[in-house]
C-alpha cells in the first residue's frame, strides 16, 4: 500500500491561529481501523491520502480479523472485502509508539466500537504502562447502516480510553461549517452505510480530508511546540 512508509514532506510550516510553526521532522500519522465490508476501509484510505497531501508520513493499517472463517465466508460483501484488503499491513502496537497522531477507525456494533478494534486497543496496555500513549493525537471515524443507529456513541466510546492514554482527542467539532454541516457529526467522520446501498459520497469524503488536515496541523503544531 502506498502509505506504508509514506513520502513525507521534508520540511512542513504549519498555521495555526494566525501562527506559524516549522517541524523538520514530518508528523507521523498512523491511521488504524476495522472494517468487515469496506466502507470504514473507504474512509481510513481517504484520511490517509488527505494526511500525506497534508505532510504527513501515513501508515494506513488494519486490525486483525478475530471473527472465524465461516462466519466471513457466509456474507458476501465481508469476505470480497477481506480479499481485497488482504495486502494492507496489519497493525501492531510499534505502530502506535511510532506515531504522532493515531487515527482510529471501526464500524459501529451496537452502537459500540468493533471487537477487533477494541482488540486492538486492549494490546497497548504495555505502552500504557510505560506512559508512552500520552500526549499524542488522537481522533477517530466510524460507518453505521442508520443514521440514528450510533455513530455518536461509537466515537465516545472509543475516546474513552484515549483519556486513559492520556492523549489529546482532535475532534472535528464545526471547525469546517461547510463540510461539518454537511456531515453533521462534530465527533468525527461517519457514514451512514445504509444496509450496503450508500457508497461513500462527497460528504464523507470532504470531512474524511477536513479530519486528517486538522490532525496533521495540531500534531505538527505540538510536535513544534514539544521540540522547541
Ligand atoms: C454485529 C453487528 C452490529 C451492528 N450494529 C450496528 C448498530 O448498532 N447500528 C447501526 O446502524 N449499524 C450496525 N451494524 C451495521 C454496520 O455498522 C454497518 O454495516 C457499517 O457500515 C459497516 O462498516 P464496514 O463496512 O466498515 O464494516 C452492525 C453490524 C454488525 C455485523
Amino acid at each position: 500500500m502506498m502509505y506504508h512508509p509514506g513520502q513525507p514532506q521534508a520540511q512542513l510550516t504549519i498555521t495555526f491561529n494566525s501562527r506559524s510553526a516549522t517541524v523538520s521532522t514530518p508528523v507521523k500519522v498512523a491511521v488504524i481501523y476495522y472494517s468487515s465490508t469496506g466502507f470504514s476501509a473507504e474512509i481510513a484510505k481517504e484520511i490517509g491520502e488527505a494526511a500525506q497531501k497534508a505532510g504527513a508520513e501515513v501508515r494506513l493499517l488494519k486490525v486483525a480479523e478475530l471473527a472465524p472463517e465461516a462466519a466471513i465466508a457466509s456474507n458476501e460483501a465481508w469476505a470480497a472485502h477481506a480479499a481485497a484488503s488482504a495486502g494492507i499491513p496489519v497493525a501492531t502496537p510499534a505502530d502506535v509508539e511510532w506515531a504522532d497522531a493515531v487515527i482510529f477507525g471501526s464500524p459501529t456494533r451496537f452502537g459500540n466500537v468493533s471487537s477487533q478494534l477494541k482488540q486492538f486497543i486492549d494490546m497497548l496496555g504495555g505502552l500504557w504502562a510505560q506512559g508512552k500513549l500520552a500526549n499524542k493525537v488522537y481522533s477517530g471515524f466510524t460507518s453505521a447502516t442508520t443514521a440514528h443507529g450510533g455513530l455518536e456513541s461509537t466515537l465516545l466510546a472509543l475516546y474513552n480510553s484515549i483519556h486513559h492514554f492520556g492523549g489529546l482527542i482532535v475532534s472535528p467539532g464545526y471547525t469546517d461549517p461547510g463540510v461539518k454541516f454537511v456531515d453533521g457529526n462534530p465527533y468525527g467522520t461517519s457514514h451512514v452505510s445504509a444496509q450496503g446501498e450508500n457508497p461513500i459520497g462527497e460528504a464523507t469524503r470532504n470531512s474524511a480530508r477536513h479530519q486528517a488536515e486538522r490532525v496533521v496541523q495540531i500534531a505538527a503544531t505540538l510536535k513544534a511546540g514539544f521540540a522547541a
